[in-house]
């Protein structure tokens, strides 16, 4: 289980620690910052996947998504005495992400790219990493680390031992100096932030994929889009817990049944619904309805992720179907850590009461996200 997600200089998440339970719910008014943690998160993944620099230059480079307040707010600008305004830039531009989990701890600073003459001058680079064991590093508890372009590992004696001299300034020692021998650990921790399932925008417009046949394998992840919704469906069927997944369509949707009907190899699901006298296909289903099963999809998995991070699932879904959904999200926490992010009362009230649950309320308090009434777990990043 995750127990840490810090963040510092990423959009209005200017220097944030959260502490995470089995089921984390983040609620807050519109642009308090909830969908920038999603991203956040979804980031660190990227760097696990090798795509994290790309993934920031499709947001609009470090230049969009740094922190665009000032390095501090002085008395007098909180006060409201003085309008707020830069300072002069002491420290260093960087964007930190990081996590921490019941064993191992790891985080990634990224900074402005040295002046250069390449077409990819404005590429962020990775300035530092760090991977620790328990929840705070610090000198002592330090695995393996990257300065520039050189990674070490401690070996058993504590001593820094170079594994990589020329790791290029886009690439993560996650991806490139993870070797079995020589950096286990790093390997371990890739492949668990590899697995993390992240549910955005589940479409389920006129043209959304989850509407049309699509050709079916088995599939134990729905894919981040949905399209595979039919064959995930029968995944579930064949080698999940099929009959929590009927419990948990009738418990959304009283007396209703979906199945699967197999055409050349398309998948298509069906869905009767009491009173009427034909099974809907997809394509007819209304976005809410379709919206659940995605979600149900999801959630029941037959292979739970260490970590499932939704954003507001409850877009487009009927009011009647928010506790439902609570009750399925808190069904799949039994088997995955889930973050929960939703302004939809109804979810967060019916999430917040379950078992191994926490609400985390964020605000914006001069254009900085803060969360109240937390305990910040302790928390240091590592030295570039
Ligand atoms: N680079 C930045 N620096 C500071 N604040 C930013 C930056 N980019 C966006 N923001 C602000 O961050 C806020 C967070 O938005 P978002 O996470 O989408 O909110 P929510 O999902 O809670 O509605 C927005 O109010 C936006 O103005
Ligand atoms: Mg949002």
């Amino acid at each position: 289980m995750i127990l840490t997600v810090a963040v510092s200089g990423y959009r209005s998440l200017r220097d944030f620690v959260l502490p995470l339970d089995r089921i984390t719910v983040v609620t807050g008014a519109n642009g308090s910052g909830k969908s920038s943690l999603y991203r956040a998160i979804r980031l660190l993944a990227e760097v696990a996947q090798g795509n994290a620099v790309a993934t920031l230059a499709r947001e609009g480079g470090l230049e969009s998504t740094l922190w665009a307040g000032p390095e501090r707010f002085s008395r007098a600008m909180k006060h409201g005495e003085l309008p707020v305004q830069g300072v002069v830039r002491s420290e260093t531009v960087s964007l930190k992400l990081g996590f921490a989990d019941e064993d191992y701890g790891y985080a990634i600073d990224l900074g402005l790219p040295q002046p250069s003459r390449s077409v990819f001058y404005l590429d962020p680079e990775i300035k530092a990493e760090s991977l620790w064991i328990g929840e705070k590093l610090s000198r002592r508890n330090e695995l393996a680390n990257r300065a520039g372009p050189l990674a070490c590992v401690m070996n058993d004696a504590g001593q820094r031992v170079p594994v990589m001299r020329d790791l290029a300034a886009f690439d993560s020692m996650m991806t490139h100096a993870a070797d079995p021998k020589e950096a286990l650990e790093l390997l371990v921790m890739r492949e668990r932030m590899r697995s993390w399932r992240f549910y955005d925008h589940l479409r389920t417009d006129m043209e959304a994929p989850a509407r049309q046949p699509q050709i079916g394998t088995r599939t134990p992840a729905l894919a981040s889009d949905g399209r595979d919704l039919a064959a995930a469906i029968s995944t579930i069927r064949e080698i999940g817990d099929a009959g929590l997944f009927e419990d948990v369509i009738d418990d959304a949707f009283p007396g209703a049944t979906v199945g699967v009907q197999i055409q050349n190899g398309l998948f298509e699901i069906l869905m009767e619904q009491r009173g009427l006298l034909r099974p809907l296909r997809a394509a007819e289903l209304s976005d809410g309805t379709l919206r659940y099963l995605l979600l149900a999809a999801a959630l029941l998995t037959p292979r739970p992720p260490p970590l499932m991070v939704l954003n507001e699932p409850e877009t487009s879904l009927h009011p009647s179907l928010l506790e439902p959904l609570g009750r399925l999200i808190a069904k799949a926490a039994e088997n995955t850590q889930v973050v929960v992010v939703s302004h939809a009362k109804p979810l967060v009230e019916a999430l917040a009461g379950k078992r191994g649950a926490v609400r985390h309320e964020l605000r914006k308090e001069l254009g900085e996200t803060i969360v109240d009434d937390v305990d910040a777990p302790a928390w240091a990043w590592p030295k570039r």
